[in-house]
């Protein structure tokens, strides 16, 4: 016996019967059936464990440890890559661009695309100069050229027929994958070349959502006649917008004679959203992406972000820069400082009072804290207040698709902002630092008998890094002012509300 045991100690169950053990012909054939009888359903059984396991419970080294043939592992890695949860390799970014302004868009692009981490192509009209030698070009996705649609009828008299163009990426896209690098593919992200995104907080929105299944993931425009002109039901591509892999497998097969149904439509996300309601799938609406269809200044709403999520900026250019005294770029790539340290807090709003001088303070985490004197409650402070003016410049605050305050007439209810000068993660204290010095601005007299917030110069916020803040219900974080000595600067800490946690006005 001394062959079949180290037969059977080296190959697999199913092969030991060739040991030369000696059995009736019948026998050794039913013992035959019955091993494989009890190899398959040990598979089975193997791989129901395993897509049926929650992702965080696997432990690789006890796949590891199974004696299984090749093809299995390989198989029951597929599995498991299938249950991760969805990351950036699993996205590709379509994005919109034009060879006329790429010069100067591409700078935006280079902000937030990381080559390395990311895949994508930027899908232009015709070829452009590729300046290798140019600051971050290395960082720009791969060019594409968009397919010719002179043969697709266009009939809108206000708009471009590029739109057409621009409607074919998310296909485009799709078709210029091969089979091998579909494999890990789970949503196709647009954007236009002026769209910022904020791509972890993207796939902390898309990990929300079964990427099997179709879905069409977006924002509406601020504007509530640019919703009655498109659709409340379209998602604006210059906020960027996900559709995941079934649907544009879906859409790229009747999307080109979908298109040609509907000459009249404006621009590229329209004419999707036309598609989509041929394919039967509604807008998912993620509050997070930002077409910012509004002039002026932006910092009403930033300083008052919805409880979600900050994905994406767009309109960059013409709103003013969101710091103030500073290129549109160079303020958008300050964002990125907290952006690393604390993806999911970037923006988010926090309100507290310093009862001592009968303050309301609202922070904008990563951005800007406002002061102001006497006290505004919560529902007041969640609303953004009007700084920034109508896409439909006679249109006033009743054509806004969401709740607005006015910027008050009051000297003495001025607030007086502190934006964001600094960043950076304290060792010591465990805990991400940031800095916001006073914007010097005239402040009109005020007779109120209280602290005078000019007098203070910088604010400092602690905050510990909360890269589960989404994974829980939606709720604000609290703030507290530090009780210090200091008179001109003030200490603040943002963090989970404590059990029992309110932001009452006293
Ligand atoms: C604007 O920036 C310039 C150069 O960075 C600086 O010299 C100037 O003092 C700034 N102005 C204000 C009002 O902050
Ligand atoms: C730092 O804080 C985190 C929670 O934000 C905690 O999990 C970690 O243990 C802390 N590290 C140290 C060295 O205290
Ligand atoms: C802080 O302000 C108080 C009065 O408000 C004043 O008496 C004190 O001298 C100030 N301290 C500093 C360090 O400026």
């Amino acid at each position: 016996m001394k062959g079949h045991q180290k037969v059977s100690s080296e190959k697999p169950i199913w092969d030991r019967s060739s040991s030369g053990v000696s059995m009736t012909r019948p026998a050794r054939r039913l013992m035959i059936w019955l091993i494989l009888f009890i190899s398959v359903t040990y598979i089975i059984y193997t791989l129901k464990i395993i897509s049926t396991s929650h992702p965080c419970e696997q432990d690789p080294t006890i796949l590891q440890q199974r004696p299984q043939k090749k093809a299995i592992s390989v198989a029951v890695e597929a599995v498991a890559a299938e249950q991760e949860p969805t990351d950036l390799k699993n996205v590709v970014f379509g994005i919109a661009a034009s060879s006329k302004l790429w010069k100067h868009r591409k700078e935006y692009i280079k902000i937030w695309y990381k080559p390395k981490k990311m895949r994508g192509y930027v899908w232009l009209d015709k070829e452009v100069k590729i300046e290798s030698d140019a600051a971050g070009e290395q960082n720009l996705p791969p060019v594409k050229i968009s397919g010719d649609t002179a043969s697709f009828p266009y009939t809108n008299k206000k708009g471009h027929r590029s739109a057409i163009r621009i409607s074919r990426i998310v296909s485009e896209t799709l078709m210029s994958l091969d089979s091998d690098s579909r494999k890990n593919v789970r949503w196709f992200v647009m954007g236009d070349d002026d769209t910022v995104f904020v791509t972890e907080n993207l796939i902390r929105v898309l990990r929300k959502y079964d990427h099997e299944q179709m879905y069409y993931i977006g924002s509406l425009s601020e504007s509530h006649l640019q919703n009655i002109f498109f659709s409340y039901g379209m998602a604006y591509g210059g906020g960027g917008f996900a559709i995941s892999y079934p649907l544009a497998v879906a859409l790229s097969k009747i999307q080109d004679r979908c298109i040609k149904r509907y000459p009249a439509l404006y621009g590229s996300d329209d004419r999707m959203q036309a598609c989509m309601a041929e394919l039967g799938v509604p807008l998912t609406k993620e509050q997070g992406f930002h077409q910012y269809d509004v002039h002026g200044n932006l910092f009403g709403l930033l300083a008052a972000h919805p409880v979600t999520p900050f994905v994406s900026m767009h309109h960059l250019d013409v709103v003013e820069p969101i710091f103030p005294n500073m290129t549109r770029v160079r303020a958008i790539k300050k964002l990125t400082t907290p952006m690393k340290l604390d993806s999911a807090a970037l923006l988010q709003q926090s309100i507290c009072y310093d009862k001592s001088k009968s303050w309301t303070i609202s922070v904008s985490w990563g951005y800007a804290v406002q002061v102001f004197r006497g006290s505004f409650s919560p529902r007041e402070m969640e609303m953004p207040s009007r700084t920034f003016l109508n896409w439909y410049k006679k249109a006033d605050y009743t054509a806004y698709a969401f709740n607005t305050r006015p910027v008050s007439r009051n000297a003495c209810q001025k607030p007086f902002v502190f934006y964001m000068s600094n960043a950076k993660f304290d060792q010591e204290l465990n805990t991400t630092v940031s800095e916001y010095t006073r914007h010097q601005v005239r402040h009109p007299a005020c007779g109120w008998e209280m602290a005078n917030p000019e007098e203070i110069n910088t604010i400092v916020v602690y905050k510990k890094p909360d890269p589960h803040l989404w994974d829980r219900s939606p709720r604000r974080n609290c703030c507290t002012v530090l009780q210090t000595m200091r008179n001109n600067t003030l200490w603040i800490n943002v963090g989970v509300c404590k059990a029992g946690e309110v932001t009452e006005v006293k």
